[in-house]
């Protein structure tokens, strides 16, 4: 009793970055987070994982290689099947890589990969897909939704790591699939699954499955609101890629979007609608944000994003009113809180609209989350509507990005986004007076060169 008592000690982890420490403390001195520390009971065994690395090393004595030397051809892509995806990934699946694949309950994680299994396995590749959260017969109800599977694709519900390890090693697969990392354990450490050690172990185990036998691993991980369970940000780090499959739960489609790619771009989105029959990938994404756009409202205006390298239009929809109770409610959905009030600071200083004693609440229309500052003078452009209650004409759009003395900046790719904007069939367009230069191919259209807030407003005025 007392060796066992000898063996396992407690230390705590941070659930947002990972750091152990011996003791509690309320804030974590690596990531500053508050309140983020667990408690966990490990035992000694751990030094099981460091023996095999060391076993690993050994192997692999040729470890050592001058970069000149080191072949390129090494970086072996199978697509997915599924154009959205292998976009997303930086053009098809990387073999020897670990992907996590991070998102809200029920936004569809388990479909997207089961999908890319099915169409992998169709044109060849060897699938290993274990569930850890679901049996055999439910993952079997989905496939039906899904399609005819090939017989490359395998199940397996199990949840111990080192018996899948077992499995991985004599049944050599060329894709694997966790779903999820919460749900699996590893013997030599002691604490219950889905707590930070045991995601944390797991994956590095995954990880030395993947370069060692050159298995392409895609894992699933929860995210709760408040990142609460030992969330995947603790293995952002550790992982190749990670995707994060967004949207509105109750609207229809999904964006898929890399937030770190160690074999491309991290700047691409994949747009996915949810169907009976399972996600289908949306070939024109600015057409489906703007589905359903009221005509005629006052407070929305229509801005465009670059999402890589593809133009989305999307809709900003902004609502201003009187404050009824002291203090001034501001909200934001799908872009910055703080940068909502910045440009309603702006508007205030620079074009002298008392915003001071409004409410404003901001919305990018279906879920997605822009964050590139070429929308900013959309929403400038929604609030004065929402505020003045006048609509603006429904074949505009404008972008442009805002700067603190009220100025508007120029863009990148101002080019392709008024081209989409034409596409789309748009007639007006409020950018940059900087993009002039850049901005060739202007028939079809009436471009607006405005280098102000106020320039623009009086641009509105005027059409
Ligand atoms: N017959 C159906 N028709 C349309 N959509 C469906 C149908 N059945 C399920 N769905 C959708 O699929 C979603 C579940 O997808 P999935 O199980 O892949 O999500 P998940 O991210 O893996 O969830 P979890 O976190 O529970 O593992 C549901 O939220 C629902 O919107
Ligand atoms: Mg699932
Ligand atoms: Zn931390």
């Amino acid at each position: 009793m007392a060796t066992a008592k000898n063996k396992t000690k407690t230390v705590f982890f941070c659930n947002e970055c990972g750091y152990e420490s011996p003791k509690w403390v309320g804030q974590c001195p690596a990531c500053r987070a508050w309140n983020s520390m667990v408690e966990e009971r490990i035992s000694g065994a751990t030094n099981a994982s460091i023996k095999s690395t060391k076993e690993v090393l050994a192997d692999k004595k040729q470890r050592i290689a001058c970069i000149n030397d080191i072949s390129l051809e090494e970086e072996n892509r199978i697509s997915s099947g599924i154009g959205e995806l292998d976009r997303v990934l930086g053009g098809g699946v990387v073999s020897g890589s670990l992907t996590l694949v991070g998102g809200d309950p029920g936004i569809g994680k388990s479909t997207l990969l089961l999908q890319a299994c099915r169409l992998m396995g169709n044109a060849g590749v060897k699938i290993l897909y274990i569930s850890g959260e679901e049996s055999l017969k439910q993952i079997r109800l989905r496939a039906e939704r899904i399609g005819e599977f090939s017989k490359n694709v395998e199940l397996m519900c199990e949840t111990d790591l080192g018996i899948i390890e077992e499995i991985i090693r004599e049944r050599k697969p060329d894709v694997v699939v966790i779903d999820s990392i919460q749900t699996m354990f590893l013997e030599d450490v002691s604490s219950a699954p889905g707590s930070v050690s045991q995601v944390r172990e797991s994956t590095g185990v995954l990880m030395r499955i993947a370069k060692g036998l050159d298995v392409s691993v895609f894992i699933v991980g929860h995210v709760t609101k408040e990142g609460t369970v030992a969330g995947p940000r603790v293995l952002e780090h550790m992982v190749d890629t990670v995707l994060y499959f967004e949207g509105d739960r109750h609207a229809a489609y999904r964006i898929l979007r890399g937030v770190k790619n160690r074999f491309g771009s991290t700047n691409e989105i994949g747009v996915f609608e949810m169907r009976s029959e399972g996600l289908a990938e949306v070939a024109n994404p600015s057409e489906f944000m703007l589905e359903g756009r009221p005509k005629d409202a006052s407070g929305c205006v229509v801005s465009c994003s670059m999402e890589g390298t593809r133009p989305i239009l999307i809709e900003i929809q902004a609502l201003v009113s009187r404050t009824n109770f002291g203090i001034p409610r501001r909200q934001a959905q799908g872009t910055d809180y703080n940068r909502l009030n910045l440009l309603m600071a702006v508007l205030e200083k620079r074009v002298g609209l008392s915003l001071g004693e409004c409410d404003a609440y901001l919305n990018i229309a279906g879920g997605i989350k822009v964050t590139e500052p070429a929308i900013d003078l959309g929403i400038v452009l929604a609030v004065v509507s929402s505020f003045r209650n006048k609509p603006l004409p429904a074949n505009m759009a404008a972008f442009g990005e805002v700067g603190l003395s009220g100025e508007v900046r120029s863009v990148s790719q101002i080019e392709g986004r008024v081209r989409e904007c034409k596409k789309l069939g748009f007639d007006i367009c409020i950018v940059p007076a900087t993009g002039k230069e850049a901005l060739k191919e202007t028939k079809d259209i009436k471009i607006c060169y405005v280098s102000s807030v106020s320039e623009a407003i009086q641009a509105l005025d005027e059409l």
